[in-house]
């Protein structure tokens, strides 16, 4: 079986789409096609083989840190004068339910990282990759892979440098 992120389109199947999760169910549902066409988010979807079922889906975006909110380890590094540091938001990844616990959602997530990566070095400077966890089990899943929670703001990060370690 082989799989393809590609940008979601008018003819992926998206009410069919189950990830047990309402919210991340209903962007898909009613909203990703609206977000994609006033560019506030871009949405990559992966399909089994050549067929419109969509196994998985995330949305990237353009997003800023705080310098304040990063390690000190990271802060040192950066010229004092930047205060917003220039970041992407991987704002919402899911698996179907018939597909979780295959592999596939770390496929997607390491598909995300390496986008943004490339992104970051060929086009849009980017410093690292924010998440935003919808639970307690999404946070768990992103520590595996080495994001950190960024205090009080219940995201999370993972630097471009770290990134290029993982491939
Ligand atoms: C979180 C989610 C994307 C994981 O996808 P998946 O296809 O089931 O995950 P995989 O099979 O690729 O698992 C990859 C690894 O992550 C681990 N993992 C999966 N879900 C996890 C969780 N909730 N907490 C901790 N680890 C988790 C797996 O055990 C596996 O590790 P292993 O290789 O050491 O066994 C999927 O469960 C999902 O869509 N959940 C609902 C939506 C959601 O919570 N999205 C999170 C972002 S907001």
């Amino acid at each position: 079986m082989s799989y393809l992120a590609i940008a979601l389109n008018f003819s992926h199947d998206k009410k069919n789409f189950n990830c047990g999760k309402q919210l991340l169910d209903d962007y898909l549902h009613k909203q990703a096609k609206q977000d994609v066409k006033r560019k506030l988010s871009a949405c990559f979807v992966l399909l089994e083989d050549e067929s419109k079922k969509i196994i998985g889906y995330y949305t990237l975006s353009s997003t800023v840190v705080q310098r304040d909110l990063l390690p000190e380890e990271i802060v040192k590094k950066l010229p004092p004068s930047y205060n917003d540091l220039p970041a992407t938001l991987l704002g919402r990844l899911a698996i179907d339910n018939s597909f979780q616990g295959q592999g596939l959602g770390e496929l997607l997530l390491v598909d995300a990282l390496k986008r943004s990566y490339y992104t970051s070095i060929s086009s849009v400077a980017s410093m690292a990759v924010v998440v935003d966890p919808i639970d307690e089990a999404a946070i768990n899943f992103y520590k595996k892979y080495g994001f950190i929670l960024l205090p009080d703001s219940g995201k999370m990060f993972i630097a471009m440098d770290t990134i290029t370690k993982l491939s």
